[in-house]
């Protein structure tokens, strides 16, 4: 029997307490690579800014693309016998890294056999390192409709599961057939997506399980009609948010106003601390004027979710995960 994963709370913000100081991380690196297959990635002190939209973040102790489940369960089983926390990078679009890194590991889906997307008859069958744009694409391509908000999401096929992203009154749970998801013991089990209850922005049990896959569902329509919609999104999209690197929006709407308005009316677009600005075109993103820091970007977070507490007693919640160290 193997020993079960690291629990997910654990997961949630490794500290350097989680993954024992001092550890060798090189030997650790030399003893996953025998371990995984050929394909697969290992590296040490990864720097996180080159996998996040933000492009911002400090290194990943280690960080590891298994090449396919095989590999991806063999290196869970890793972690939790070597008492290593980890956690899943999507493509890094809803995600602020630390300027001190991420303890333990990080691994990413994005090996072949994690991004593969194709279609049978009105199902769209999607690896979850697969970009959403290319599940858009798909459908489009093969006549489907209804997937076209999904042209509106920078992130990956995992990601958009665990956040239940939306854009444009679409969510990915409203087309969601099924999702494969790998539980804590590292046993797979595909479950109907209407067995699994989300909410706003969140699919609480992938918050413990891990999504492999997902089998989203279109209804056919003329290809044309279908491309004019992704269009208008597309048109719509580069209108309304700014073209700078940036997670999206960094605050859920709260229940009174969309975070964006709100940031307008308190007139704090625009405002800056060090290389990271407030959008002029959007209140709800914070952009990268590419010398940015975590610690810039944490410090505007800090000072919009103060504004908006003191002048219009509204609690802003971060969208954006928040995580590694300072
Ligand atoms: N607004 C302003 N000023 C601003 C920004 C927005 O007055 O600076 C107003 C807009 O005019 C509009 C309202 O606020 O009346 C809502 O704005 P928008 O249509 O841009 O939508 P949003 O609620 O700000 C949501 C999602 C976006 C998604 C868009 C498009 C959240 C937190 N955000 O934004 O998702 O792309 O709808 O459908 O739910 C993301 O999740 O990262 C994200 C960007």
């Amino acid at each position: 029997m193997s020993a079960p994963l690291t629990p997910p709370a654990a997961r949630e913000a490794p500290t350097l307490r989680d993954s024992r100081p001092g550890r060798d991380w090189e030997a650790l690196a030399a003893a996953l690579r025998r371990l995984l297959s050929p394909r697969a990635v290992v590296r040490t002190g990864e720097p996180m800014a080159r996998r996040t939209t933000l492009r911002v973040g400090g290194p990943a102790d280690l960080y590891a693309e298994p090449a396919d489940e095989a590999d991806l369960l063999a290196l869970v089983r890793f972690c939790a016998d070597h008492a290593l926390p980890w956690r899943v990078l999507g493509r890094g679009s809803n995600l602020l890294v630390r300027d001190g890194g991420v303890r333990g590991v990080v691994i990413c889906l994005a090996q072949s056999d994690f991004v593969t997307v194709r279609v049978q008859g009105a199902e769209i069958h999607a690896g979850a390192g697969a970009r959403v744009k290319a599940v858009a694409a798909a459908a489009l391509q093969h006549g489907l409709a209804g997937l076209e908000f999904l042209e509106g999401i920078p992130g990956s096929v995992g990601g958009a599961l665990r956040m239940n992203a939306g854009a444009f009154g679409g969510s990915t749970f409203a087309v969601l057939e099924r999702v494969r998801v790998m539980d804590p013991q590292g046993a797979v089990r595909e479950r109907p997506a209407a067995e699994l209850p989300v909410s706003y922005r969140n699919c609480p049990l992938l918050a413990t399980h891990l999504a492999l896959s997902a089998v989203f569902r279109g209804r056919p329509d003329a290809p044309a009609a279908i491309r004019a919609r992704l269009a208008e999104f597309s048109r719509r999209r580069w209108q309304t948010q700014p073209r700078e690197p940036s997670a999206g929006c960094i605050f859920k709407n709260p229940a009174a106003l969309p975070a964006g308005r709100l940031v307008e009316e308190l007139g704090l677009k625009g405002t800056r601390v060090g290389g990271a600005r407030i959008s002029e075109v959007h209140g709800n993103f914070i952009v990268n004027d590419g010398t940015a820091t975590a610690r810039d970007i944490l410090e505007l977070i800090h000072r919009v979710r103060a504004e908006a507490r003191a002048r219009r007693g509204i609690e802003l919640e971060p969208e954006v995960e928040i995580v590694g160290e300072d």
